[in-house]
């Protein structure tokens, strides 16, 4: 029996998480927590936030011992866990919080850092514990405080967005606007033109099939002929003489070839559509009604400007009911991706090219065009003016009886309508009040900075400052909001009303546009970067009862984010219900005890104690520009913040230290893995000899992965394990089978201790080590260590990949070949991905022979030697991702396609390589020395040549007619690997036949 050693120590020491993840059930749960973050990660807006279930699990994996089932421990709750509690944990990159906040809430001790102050606000508001009564009494106040005008707050902002009822509201300016439509114009570059050129790209305002309940078949008591009755009355606007119907198919879905007519609710009659009788109808609620969709299109007239509706399908041709133009509703004046045609000279040209000509201070006009706007009396709420406080106002909804005939009302009350001289007239003024009180209200002055996201997104289109990205109604609105928000004395309430306001930016500037599909606001960073918008979509800044990315709403979801605080939940999926939330009784609270946020660059960290745990989730190359974007929301809050916190005296966010890859800045890739480099290393100093770091990062096709690994070997450490995590949506899960490469990978790594006891290790011997532990693995894999469930083959090889790599990286820097030079990593992890495939795939194994075959003729013999040609979008699917296409093509066995515009590889023919090969061998042939092949189980190689091109070089010899037998001499070590390798190849393409045949018939002999 072993005697209890240390070997035997560090084994019992292990954690879950270096032995297996609970893949397959935490990507289930992961992709629907990324659809709908929890509440405590949607009170700010923050960029690529990772799924909060994946790092509770790596918690959990890391602190637990191993054999620990995971999922278990996942619903458990570990409020008093020994295992947990008091655990210290650094996050170097914690961004939104996902670490600090999950670790909190195990009981650990958190030190969480980013260069980013935005970032660290977030995750402080995030964690600090508040009263939620104190929150809502904290927005009562904000709401009455009084304004320049001796309006409150709440009366000021919501004052500005009022417009008049189409239904029941002449005369009085009454109801809520929702949102402004606003169009940006070209000028015509043509200098006898310069007309103006509103950029639509089409003249629909929105669609929507709402569902209408209808008697079928109704018959007329005049003159007995049959209709449908539609007992609602679906309608997106509110005038009559402003709806058109398709003479065909307005009826509704599948009841197209229909008359149909409207029921008077409060005349309780209907006019026949034959007859044209006005028929009284007897009661329908008693009757049993069916329902059908009513396919309803808002279009806005290109010529008088009118806001009208049509009712069917919507033809290509339509005719405006008010000045009887027709026009095409699919066709504005964006022709495709950035160019304009003139509707005055026809003259087509790039918008971009229409901003040159302007003055360098000016933007492309902009005009409203459209209201959609929200009637509280049509919608049957009386009065209701807003939900908050709280929710008072969802009472009166939908129980008061109607006065009159109403077409909004089955619409919720909301309305869209064209723009008349008073909404312009209300906006003007908010225009005038914004120049004449500008200097007493705080709006970010500075200059928008020269950078790889601001230089073609903004100032390309001439934004010079951050103000110009809003129009001056909103700035007038934004500034009063936020100078009231600094009126509040208790700074921790006064910092979660300006998270409201943080998500608020996001829902409020000229970078926002309208998704008709949804009716809601398209927000700034749908994607990571600025991207300016021909079509505008303005929200009201405090918002009313439906109100969506409002303030109100948004404070409301900065209150469910702080009482996730106390009440945490998880998900959990059962077999036969679709999934549930497990409440927890764990808390959320960071203090000064458990929980130290810095705004610094790790790159210089330096902690008091050392580390257990390390986790965390660094930046990606130039994926996301974390500073560049968060400068948008920086401007602003610096304008509270700077007072208190230093982090926030900065006219913008740190640019220097970001580890990053941004050519503007003249950061390269090279930049960016140094400075990862660097904060491995302090990783590695501040982390107990017995901790552990875990990491998530992307992997994708390319070469970033590569250095990465490199970077921490370099920075001394080992890697464990690797576990994918699929990181977008069921469809990607999809792709996964394709063996489209592109997932987030979880990294298992620790502290490579005694490094002077290293020697060097042989390729051949760790090679075997390598083959031997994919072999192991894989049994342990398929005997269910992650579970039930069936793993699929790119996983698992992912997962033998990261086990596999645990042997390299442990002999990192000594493992040399037989001419004793250091393997680089490349080039053994080429070999690993080319083992593990060899182990993997059980499809048309090579012969036994071909076991140690190099990896370049791996590729060519099962991927390409039976095809012309490969997509080179589906190179990888083909090579299964075990080298990039460039290494194939620096081997001379593919070269890229002439044809199709370069889209394609080829695979190269042995003639064709014929007279490179001959150069190639006839210059190595004297100074080949034979023992130097196959020393110790060496790669089948001839000296450092691949197999291929012996392979290939024999066949050419073979199609030019000349003397094999003196190659076949010369290449007699590996003459059995030949043999085998021909018989392959030639039953694979039979066009290869000729050739092989001739040179086995001399190998034979
Ligand atoms: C991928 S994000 C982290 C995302 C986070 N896990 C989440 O779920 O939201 C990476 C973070 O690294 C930060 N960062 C970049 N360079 C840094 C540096 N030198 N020191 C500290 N943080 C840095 C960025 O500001 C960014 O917030
Ligand atoms: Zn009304
Ligand atoms: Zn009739
Ligand atoms: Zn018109
Ligand atoms: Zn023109
Ligand atoms: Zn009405």
């Amino acid at each position: 029996m072993k005697v209890r050693g240390t070997s035997l120590i560090m084994e019992n020491s292990k954690r879950a998480i270096e032995e297996s993840f609970p893949i397959v059930e935490i990507n289930r749960l992961a992709i629907p927590e990324r659809n709908a973050f929890k509440p405590i990660y949607q009170m700010h807006k923050w960029f690529a936030r990772r799924a909060s279930c994946v790092f509770r699990a790596i918690l959990l994996g890391a602190m637990k011992p191993a054999g620990t089932d995971i999922m278990d421990e996942f619903y458990k709750d570990h409020t008093h866990d020994p295992d947990t509690n008091g655990v210290r944990i650094l996050d170097p990159f914690m961004g939104g919080g996902t670490t600090v906040v999950e670790a909190l809430r195990l009981g650990c001790h958190v030190t969480g850092i980013d260069l980013n102050p935005v970032a660290w606000f977030i995750v402080k508001t995030e964690v600090e514990p508040v009263n939620i009564e104190d929150l809502k009494a904290a927005f009562k106040r904000l709401e009455k405080r009084p304004t320049s005008t001796g309006k409150t707050l709440k009366q000021e902002l919501l004052s500005h967005y009022k417009t008049e009822c189409p239904c029941c509201g002449a005369g009085r300016e009454e109801a809520d606007i929702i949102y402004t439509f606003w169009v940006k114009s070209a000028i015509c570059t043509i200098s006898t033109c310069r007309k103006p050129v509103p950029l639509f790209s089409d003249y629909i305002i929105a669609m929507k099939s709402p569902t209408v309940r209808y008697l079928p078949d109704y018959k007329c008591n005049s003159c007995s002929k049959e209709f449908d009755l539609d007992i609602g009355r679906a309608s997106l606007i509110s005038e009559e003489s402003l709806m058109v119907n398709n003479p065909r198919d307005a009826s509704g879905d599948r009841r197209s070839n229909k008359r149909w007519a409207r029921y008077n609710p409060i005349e309780k009659n209907a006019k026949c559509p034959w007859c044209s009788k006005t028929i009284m109808v007897g009661p329908v609620n008693t009757v049993k009604k069916e329902k059908k969709k009513v396919p309803l299109a808002v279009l806005l007239c290109p010529h008088c400007s009118s806001v009208w509706q049509y009712r069917g399908t919507l033809p290509d041709e339509a005719t405006c009911p008010v000045c009887s133009k027709s026009y095409s509703p699919h066709k504005g004046n964006i022709s495709e991706k950035g160019s304009f045609i003139c509707s005055s000279c026809g003259v087509k040209d790039k918008v971009i090219n229409s901003i040159r000509k302007l003055p360098e201070d000016q933007l492309l006009p902009t005009t409203p065009y459209a209201i959609e706007g929200y009637c509280p009396e049509c919608a049957g709420n009386g009065d209701d003016q807003s939900p908050l406080p709280w929710r008072e106002g969802m009472k009166g909804r939908g129980k008061k009886e109607f006065s009159h005939l109403c077409n909004i009302k089955d619409n919720n009350g909301k309305f869209f309508k064209k723009i008349t001289p008073s909404d312009l007239k209300r906006y003007q003024d908010a225009e005038k009040r914004w120049e004449k009180e500008n200097g007493d209200l705080p709006y970010p002055k500075s200059e928008i900075p020269i950078g790889e996201k601001t230089k073609s997104g903004l100032i390309a289109h001439h934004y010079k400052y951050w103000h110009q990205m809003f129009n001056p109604r909103q700035l007038l609105c934004l500034s009063t909001l936020l100078k009231a928000i600094g009126e509040e004395e208790d700074h921790i309430l006064k910092e979660m009303l300006l998270s409201g306001f943080f998500n608020l930016l996001n829902n409020m500037s000229d970078f926002c546009s309208y998704i008709w599909q949804r009716d809601c606001i398209r927000q700034i960073f749908a994607r990571h970067d600025f991207q300016p918008k021909s079509t505008i979509c303005e929200n009201s800044v405090w918002g009313t009862s439906i109100g969506m990315g409002t303030f109100s709403s948004l404070f409301e979801a900065v209150i469910d984010g702080k009482e996730f605080n106390f009440k945490p939940f998880d998900r959990k999926i059962f077999d036969d219900i679709k999934n549930k939330y497990i409440q927890s009784e764990e808390i959320i609270m960071g203090d000064k005890n458990n929980c130290s946020l810095q705004c610094s660059n790790s790159q210089n960290m330096n902690c008091s104690e050392k580390m257990s745990l390390i986790i965390t989730d660094p930046p990606y190359a130039g994926n996301v520009n974390y500073s560049e974007l968060a400068d948008f929301f920086y401007v602003w809050l610096r304008l509270i913040l700077s007072k208190n916190y230093p982090c926030f005296a900065p006219e913008i966010t740190p640019k220097a230290e970001e580890i990053i890859e941004n050519p503007t800045r003249g950061k390269s890739a090279t930049d960016y893995k140094n400075g990862l480099i660097e904060v491995w290393k302090r990783c590695n100093e501040n982390l107990a000899d017995d901790g552990l770091m875990v990491f998530t990062f992307h992997h994708s096709e390319g070469s970033a992965w590569e250095s990465l690994l490199e970077s921490l070997c370099n920075a001394g450490f080992v890697i464990e394990a690797i576990y994918p995590i699929h990181s977008e949506s069921e469809s990607s899960l999809h792709l996964m089978d394709k063996q489209a490469i592109s997932y987030d990978l979880i990294h298992v790594c620790k502290k490579k201790v005694n490094f002077s006891e290293e020697k060097q290790r042989s390729w051949a011997g760790v090679r075997q080590e390598i083959r031997r532990k994919a072999r192991e693995e894989i049994k342990v894999i398929e005997s269910g260590r992650y579970r039930k469930e069936k793993l699929s083959p790119p996983d698992v090889n992912i997962i033998l990949i990261g086990k596999c790599l645990e042997l390299y990286s442990r002999h990192y820097g000594q493992i040399v070949d037989y001419k004793g030079e250091v393997v680089p990593l490349q080039e053994a992890l080429t070999a690993i991905r080319m083992m593990v495939e060899q182990i993997v795939s059980a499809q048309r194994p090579l012969p036994s022979e071909l076991e140690h075959i190099d990896p370049i003729s791996y590729v060519y013999l099962t991927c390409l030697c039976d095809r012309k040609e490969i997509q080179s979008d589906e190179v990888h699917k083909t090579t299964r991702g075990i080298m990039e296409p460039e290494v194939l093509i620096k081997a001379g066995v593919i070269r890229k396609g002439r044809a199709k515009r370069g889209r394609t590889y080829e695979v190269k023919l042995p003639d064709e390589r014929y007279k490179e090969l001959q150069k190639l061998f006839l210059s190595t042939r004297k100074t080949i020395d034979q023992k130097f092949l196959f020393p110790e189980m060496e790669e089948a190689k001839f000296d450092r040549i691949p197999l291929v091109d012996a392979l290939h070089y024999l066949m050419g010899l073979a199609g030019a007619s000349e003397n094999i037998v003196p190659w076949l001499n010369e290449f007699r070590p590996i003459v059995p690997q030949i043999r085998v390798s021909l018989e392959y190849m030639r039953e694979k393409n039979p066009t290869f036949r000729e050739p092989i045949n001739k040179v086995l018939s001399l190998i034979e002999v």
